[in-house]
């Protein structure tokens, strides 16, 4: 059949119009391009969005999921709650294994915060940050919600287990290893609670009034380090407010501060219902509130989150793009917010390779990073007469005593706590020693069961105890709180130990003198009522699921003990710096103890405390010699080489922390006597000598001047202090900075 010269015309153009529609199909939408720049991806998917989309990103789309956008293949962010662990919670979002009916999955507990910043060792807070980020892969989330890096003010606050303790500068470096590892694993970390998140007191409604300098210095390094050293992927804002506005609509913090001054590329988001208004918030830089859809409703129902405080569902669809329409919020603030979420998606790889589930959670590798953690974090107080370690075959008998002695209290309570397959009790790790145990509970734990609390009940309890402590060798007593005494949500009620331990210690220290205390703790208590009369004294905190097995490695002299404080210890609750500045008045703290905050308090105004910063002692001795100072004059940001000689001059091969302090006597503003600007943890055989160096830079030399906003070095001499803790500075040298 001949075709007409038009037939021939229509069909060329058929042909061409395939050629180009194959050509377009098969060369994908360059936000899809994995080879482009992040940024360029970015600009090509916002410039395909609808407004209404991008309204509908910023609020989540269930307890713990992101909102998804199908149309244009862009996928949730599936979130967990950590840091000390994934955690598996209740609620539509659980993490369930695929049995049916699904059960809550359980994952390894990690030791707690305050247990990891013991150890100083950041290399093992790395690698439990690459444990916990394989975890969250194997149950197909791509978020873990830590770590938690608020500074411990008050020894009250209930979330002091969850943070490195009160130092700024360990803070940093021990958030910045969790971070860049949990990164390292295509998994998004949330550092929090952006800022000043430091007491559960009414925290949805206390106002924290913080000076500026004080803020620069003490709460937010550990952000700003995250930022600058980590470019770290998300903040979480803080429940509280921020010298009078609230932190999720808190422009200065988020904006000014995090965004321009730190230079965050990431993604804020909202903690669990901590949101006030629309355009104030997504205005002040918050990109993603949290929860959202029927479980944020659900949660804004309950009596209990109204009178608390919390809430919530300000940046619904709905609610942001009225504002738009209004004119109250610019679709370029909306295009920032949404920007900043795609690039994260982009970065970390998620949009590419969404995480499937189906990996092993609780691997031997897994547990092998919570007991080392465990193990190194455990600090030795006191040790008269060299009661430990134990000697397993000298002893012949041990009585382990008190309310937390068989039971594992892993962590502390709220959203940190992960819920393990198994947990190794005080009890159970020191029965793994070939000593014969008895086993009494001396006192029940207070609140927990009405039945041990009768007077009656208690002198039963604590007869069984005395004993079992007089017909042993040893006693060994494991005191401390629960879940439930100390937690997010509410504060620790006091410092002393809860009811009847301070009186069962008493008595076990008069049944028998070869007594050890152990603590299972996440704050200091107050001791003076017994320590004068213990011979051993032993922090453990909390410890995560193999938090007996590394106390029984310890008491028994397997493992070394190398941890140290991250905390100062005050004598009593009256001698902590800010004591006469917490709850607040009227729900307004005033941080009027400003910079002196811990060991700087304690060091600068002479305070004696029961345990300074950064003690902890060994099984064996160490001998700090040869430090030097390279050049020792400096100018400009020239770096300075500072190094030192570390022996192990004991019998057994351990481990020690060896700490830096700047000290500054010159500066034209009042400054701390010294402030911690470096450390080594120096793994030592018997009789092993190792060279420790640091380098310092002008940051190490600075403090935040409130006329300059801005940091500043002044010239004229500095010390460099090397110590064994804060109140134990062994060497010192000379260097002067120029200009
Ligand atoms: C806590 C956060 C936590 C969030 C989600 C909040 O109450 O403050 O730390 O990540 O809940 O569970």
């Amino acid at each position: 059949m001949r075709r007409s010269p038009l037939a021939w015309f229509a069909l060329l153009l058929v042909s061409v119009a395939s050629i180009v529609v194959q050509a377009q199909t098969a060369v994908p939408a360059p936000y899809k391009d994995v080879r482009l720049a992040p940024e360029k991806r970015v600009a090509d998917l916002l410039s395909r969005m609808t407004i209404e989309e991008k309204a509908s990103m910023l609020s989540g789309a269930g307890w713990m999921e992101s909102a998804a956008i199908e149309r244009l293949g862009i996928p949730a962010i599936h979130m967990a709650d950590g840091p000390m662990g994934v955690r598996s919670w209740l609620g539509s979002s659980a993490v369930t294994s695929a049995a049916n009916p699904p059960i809550k999955v359980e994952t390894t507990s990690f030791p707690a915060g305050v247990t990891m910043a013991a150890s100083w060792d950041t290399e093992l807070v790395g690698r439990e940050g690459q444990a916990i980020a394989q975890e969250v892969k194997a149950l197909g989330r791509d978020m873990i919600l830590g770590p938690t890096v608020n500074i411990n003010r008050v020894p009250l606050w209930g979330r002091n287990f969850e943070g490195y303790g009160e130092d700024p500068y360990l803070s940093s470096r021990l958030g910045v290893a969790y971070i860049k590892a949990v990164q390292a694993e295509g998994v998004i970390p949330s550092v929090k609670h952006f800022a000043a998140n430091n007491e559960e007191f009414e925290r949805h409604r206390i106002d924290a009034h913080i000076d500026p300098r004080t803020l620069h210095e003490i709460y937010l390094p550990a952000f700003k380090a995250a930022v600058q050293e980590a470019d770290v992927w998300n903040v979480m804002s803080a429940y509280n407010k921020l010298n009078g506005t609230y932190c999720a609509e808190n422009a200065t913090l988020l904006t000014d501060i995090l965004k321009r001054e730190f230079g965050f590329k990431g993604f804020v988001i909202s903690d669990w219902g901590s949101t006030y208004s629309t355009a104030g918030t997504v205005n002040a830089g918050m990109d993603l509130e949290m929860p959202g859809g029927a479980p944020m409703k659900a949660m804004l129902s309950r009596p209990a989150t109204q009178l608390s405080g919390n809430s919530g569902g300000w940046l619904e669809a709905d609610k942001v793009l009225a504002e738009v329409k209004a004119g109250r919020i610019t679709e370029a603030t909306l295009d920032d917010n949404v920007g900043r979420i795609l690039r994260v998606l982009f970065v970390s790889g998620l949009f590419d390779h969404p995480h499937t589930a189906g990996g092993e959670v609780d691997t031997p590798a897994q547990q092998a990073v919570a007991r080392q953690g465990a193990t190194e974090g455990i600090v030795l107080l006191k040790n008269a007469g060299s009661l430990l370690p134990l000697d397993a075959t000298k002893i012949h008998s041990i009585a382990v005593i008190g309310p937390n002695a068989a039971v594992a209290r892993t962590g502390g309570g709220g959203s940190s706590l992960v819920r393990p397959k198994h947990a190794v009790t005080p009890l159970d790790g020191i029965r793994e020693h070939s000593v014969p145990v008895t086993y009494a509970l001396g006192v029940g734990m207070e609140g927990e069961n009405p039945a041990q609390d009768t007077a009656e009940a208690r002198a039963k309890l604590l007869q069984e105890a005395v004993s079992a402590a007089a017909k042993a060798d040893v006693a060994v007593v494991v005191v401390g709180r629960y879940a439930k005494l100390e937690a997010e949500g509410f504060d620790v009620k006091t410092m002393d130990l809860p009811a009847g331990q301070d009186e069962l210690i008493q008595a076990v220290e008069k049944a028998n003198p070869h007594t050890v205390v152990v603590l299972n703790t996440g704050d200091p208590v107050t001791m003076s009522k017994w320590l004068a009369q213990t011979p051993a004294l032993v922090e453990m905190w909390y410890g995560g699921q193999e938090g007996g097995h590394a106390l029984a490695s310890i008491l028994f002299g397997d493992a070394n003990p190398s941890g140290k404080l991250p905390v100062s210890f005050p004598k009593k609750w009256e001698d902590s710096p800010a004591a006469a500045n917490y709850p607040g008045q009227n729900l307004k703290v005033n941080y009027a103890e400003g910079i002196y905050v811990g060991y700087r308090y304690f060091d600068t105004k002479n305070v004696e405390p029961q345990f300074p910063f950064g003690f902890g002692l060994s099984y064996t001795s160490f001998a700090y010699s040869g430090l030097a100072v390279t050049p020792g004059k400096v100018a400009g940001n020239q770096p300075v080489q500072v190094s030192l000689k570390v022996k192990n001059t004991g019998a057994r091969a351990g481990a020690e922390v060896v700490e830096l302090y700047v000290h500054d006597g010159h500066a034209k503003i009042d400054r701390p006597v010294h402030e911690l600007k470096g450390f080594r943890r120096v793994e030592l055989k018997a009789g092993e000598t190792k060279t420790v160096q640091f380098t310092l830079d002008r940051a190490a030399l600075s403090y935040w001047s409130p006329d300059k906003k801005d940091w500043v070095a002044d010239p004229g001499t500095f010390e460099i202090q090397i110590g064994a803790s804060s109140r134990d500075i062994r060497l010192r040298a000379p260097l002067e900075l120029l200009q």
